[in-house]
């Protein structure tokens, strides 16, 4: 069997990798039009980080892996053509801000129509709108030339950081096809390769559309108990509760359980706005305003609480940051990647910036032209193929990044915590207070840091969430 895979990002990439490791007898190919992204991932640098991946790739590419911008070959060789391409949000037109663009995952449906010479099925790998199946069925059999396409929506669960491990051993494996005997025939052939390693009973098979629409159920949710989180550490800080005592308390209860309840300066990363934007518009085109009203206010409460860490900042700070030294310890958007799409820091970054900060930005895995090309870019652009992002990004001049977080905090008055890097955990914040002018503050935005530690040592803390400081409470943030 020979599978292909368009689009070796963060998703195509591990993915077909982990393929490629449990099932020796398939022959994969992973396919893009970005020829730098390709070259990166038949080098030594991969070009993405993401712990374990290089050790997969290592073990397979060459021998039943393959990277290529051959891709109309491969497409043709293939029995199963996994679609794993840019999803965005739509920047212009009918539902700017809010629909899916669905203009990359159009241009590869029409390829494979235009190079099939054999029967093939045709994976959603990517997140989609529900219904989009139908569309991407239509053009590929308006088109086909009497050849059969078999459409299957396999969504993809793994979070960025731990892709590795969520492959090798995932909660559940996705597949939703047509209810007919050839629809049934395609689903049971790709729930063939995941039995390689995936026990039978973790590989849900449903219909096209709930396969569809589970996978923005499901990261409405996980969005959704973030933002609750969130909302409960502004009541927190206003009465002088502790969210990592309340986080703790109702996550003892099995009904909502422990995980993902950390308080934070907000969600970032390509998936949730993305698709929580994509539900809304769903549910407002199904005549569902109330419901698409509700999804809203998750975004909202993000939103919100990235506003509410910049405004503490600057309210602490005598309500100004201008000119001042402002570190920044961390740009990811989690910490295990070096991936900054729709990283909060983004919008901190931003907000400092319009109150004329400088930033000095310390993150182990980001680049300065991935910053620079952050901070310059327009809400959105961000998630379309490489090669149509910016190249030479205007240069913010207040910002600068550095390969060390105690360069970064040199001279600087304040220091903001925006990804949970475990490093920071490890840091000499004497020698740091040393080094720092004074007061000298620090804004946890994702409660790393131990604050009565720092506070012995004479920082002012503020930590997300936590009861506030007198210092804190005599310059109180405007929401
Ligand atoms: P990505 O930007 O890292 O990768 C997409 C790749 O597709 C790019 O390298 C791009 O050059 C390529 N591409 C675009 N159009 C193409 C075409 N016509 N032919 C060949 N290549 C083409 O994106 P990603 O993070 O891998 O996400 C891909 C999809 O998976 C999105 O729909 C996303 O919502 C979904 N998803 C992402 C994650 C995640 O954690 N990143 C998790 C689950 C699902
Ligand atoms: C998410 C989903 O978890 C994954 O299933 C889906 O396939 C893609 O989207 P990802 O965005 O890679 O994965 O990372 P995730 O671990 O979900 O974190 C998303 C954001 O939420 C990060 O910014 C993270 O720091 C934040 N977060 C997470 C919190 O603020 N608090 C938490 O308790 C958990």
């Amino acid at each position: 069997m020979k599978i292909c895979c368009i689009g070796a990002g963060y998703v195509g990439g591990p993915t077909m990798a982990v393929i490629a490791l449990k099932c020796p007898d398939i022959e994969v190919a992973v396919v893009d039009i970005s020829v730098p992204r390709i070259a990166a991932w038949n080098s030594d640098q991969l070009p993405i980080y993401e712990p374990g991946l290089d050790d997969v790739v290592k073990q397979c590419r060459g021998k039943n892996l393959f990277f290529s911008t051959e891709v109309e070959k491969h497409v043709r060789e293939a029995d199963i053509v996994f679609v794993s391409v840019n999803t965005p949000t739509k920047t212009r037109g009918l539902g700017a801000g809010k629909a899916a663009d669905l203009t990359y995952w159009e241009s590869a449906a029409r390829m494979i129509a235009d190079v099939s010479k054999s029967d093939k099925i045709v994976v959603e790998k990517s997140t989609v709108p529900v219904k989009t199946a139908e569309a991407i069925e239509k053009i590929l059999t308006h088109n086909s030339k009497g050849i059969k396409f078999q459409i299957l929506s396999n969504p993809e669960f793994l979070a960025e950081g731990t892709a590795i491990q969520d492959l090798f051993n995932p909660d559940r494996v996705l597949i939703g096809g047509r209810e007919t005997p050839e629809g049934n025939k395609a689903v049971q052939a790709l729930k063939g390769v995941y039995a390689h390693w995936v026990p039978e009973e973790r590989i849900l098979t449903t219909n096209l559309w709930s396969a569809e629409l589970s996978k923005l159920a499901a990261n409405a949710f996980l969005a959704q108990r973030i933002s609750s989180v969130n909302a409960m550490s502004a009541l927190c800080e206003a009465t002088g509760a502790d969210v990592t005592q309340v986080s703790y308390a109702i996550g003892k209860d099995t009904r909502i359980g422990p995980k993902f309840l950390n308080a934070s300066v907000g969600f970032g990363g390509s998936c949730f706005q993305k698709d929580i934007l994509n539900l809304v518009y769903i549910c407002e085109c199904n005549g569902l305003p109330e419901v698409a009203e509700y999804w809203k206010q998750v975004i909202k409460i993000n939103d919100y609480q990235k506003n509410r860490f910049v405004n503490r900042v600057v309210s602490s700070m005598f309500n100004t940051v201008s000119n001042k030294k402002i570190a920044i310890l961390g740009f990811a958007f989690k910490k295990d990647t070096g991936d900054t799409r729709e990283t909060p820091a983004i919008d901190v970054c931003k907000g400092l910036l319009g109150d004329k900060a400088r930033l000095s930005i310390y993150d182990p895995q980001v680049t300065e032209d991935q910053v620079q090309r952050d901070l310059s870019m327009k809400k959105f652009d961000w998630d379309h193929p490489l090669h149509l992002q910016p190249m030479s990004p205007t240069t913010v001049k207040q910002v600068s990044c550095v390969w060390d977080a105690y360069e970064a905090t040199k001279d600087a008055h304040g220091i903001c915590i925006l990804t949970e890097w475990d490093e920071f955990k490890e840091l000499d914040f004497k020698k740091i207070y040393d080094n720092m002018q004074k007061p000298a503050f620090v804004f946890d935005g994702r409660n790393i840091v131990n604050a009565d530690q720092l506070r012995e040592i004479g920082f002012i803390v503020y930590s997300i969430g936590k009861p506030l400081d007198a210092w804190l409470k005599d310059m109180p943030a405007v929401a």
